[in-house]
């Protein structure tokens, strides 16, 4: 397991499921680590976890879809711990089902402005104050199965997840010369309270039915299943790897 003791990591999304399982386990490495979403309530309460267990952590309230918030965040961690090394950009909403003709205009732009805005912005301060810091940094943007496959009235989140592989591509051929690995995870179906809205959403047993017949492994994986894949591509292990997709999946994209 590379060591990762004394960096400092951000991650967004961290009140709950996959955002808050890297939390912890990157403060489990021996990171020093930013909480950052929109429930103050339970990323105070994280904190306060995470530092009774002997880590460093603090936490700030931020909406990745508000540029203010985010240059705030961004900010915050500099000011608590004078580095950045890690970002996670795991914020997201998973938005309502419709069929395309009856999409409302408010509902993409949200889960547009959240999913893929809000990891722009995420990356554009970001970056910043790594190039700043100058000891070469790594950043891990959160997408989806859906970021390479489409599902009938999911085409907001689909759509936004998507936009993530060629924004992902870009800032890494970006970044590259300067020692920035960014790379994106796409989870397949894991059990967080987004999958258990999906799971109402779509309907119990429909919901279980899917997923046997197209997870491979016959399960849902676990948040911390995918927080060690994030933390894999953060690690030095993983120092020759730069805009690549891991998908820890199941083996969901292995057949239609
Ligand atoms: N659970 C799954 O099956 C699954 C599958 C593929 C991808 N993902 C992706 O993983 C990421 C985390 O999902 P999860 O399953 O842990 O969901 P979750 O609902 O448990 O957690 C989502 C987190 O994002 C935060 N968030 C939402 N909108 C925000 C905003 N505007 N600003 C700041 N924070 C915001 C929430 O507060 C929460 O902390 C998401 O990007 C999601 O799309 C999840």
């Amino acid at each position: 397991m590379a060591d990762m003791s004394g960096k400092v990591a951000l991650v967004t999304g961290a009140s709950s499921g996959i955002g808050r399982a890297t939390a912890e386990l990157f403060a489990e490495r021996g990171c020093r680590v930013v909480l950052a979403a929109r429930r103050e309530a339970e990323l105070a309460g994280l904190a306060k976890s995470i530092a009774s267990r002997g880590t460093q952590a603090t936490a700030v309230e931020t909406d990745v879809s508000v540029a203010t918030d985010v240059e705030k965040m961004v900010q915050h961690a500099i000011d608590a711990y004078g580095r950045l090394d890690f970002a996670i950009n795991c914020a997201g909403v998973e938005g309502k089902t419709y069929a395309i003709g009856d999409l409302p205009e408010d509902e993409w732009d949200q889960v547009l402005d959240i999913n893929l805005k809000g990891t722009y912005l995420c990356l554009k301060y970001e970056s910043r104050a790594m190039l700043k810091c100058g000891n070469g940094a790594a950043i891990v943007n959160v997408g989806s199965i859906n970021s390479f496959l489409g599902y009938p009235t999911f085409s907001a989140y689909c759509a936004s997840k998507h936009g993530l592989i060629g924004l992902t591509s870009s800032v890494s051929a970006e970044l590259a010369p300067h020692g920035i690995r960014v790379n994106l995870v796409c989870p397949g179906i894991i059990d967080t309270p987004m999958h258990r809205r999906a799971r109402k959403l779509f309907g119990d047993e429909a919901y279980d039915a899917f997923l046997q017949n197209s997870v491979h492994m016959k399960r849902a994986g676990q948040p911390g299943e995918i927080a060690r894949s994030i933390a894999f591509l953060c690690s030095d292990d993983a120092s020759y790897v730069t805009g690549t997709t891991l998908t820890p999946d199941g083996g969901f994209h292995l057949t239609v």
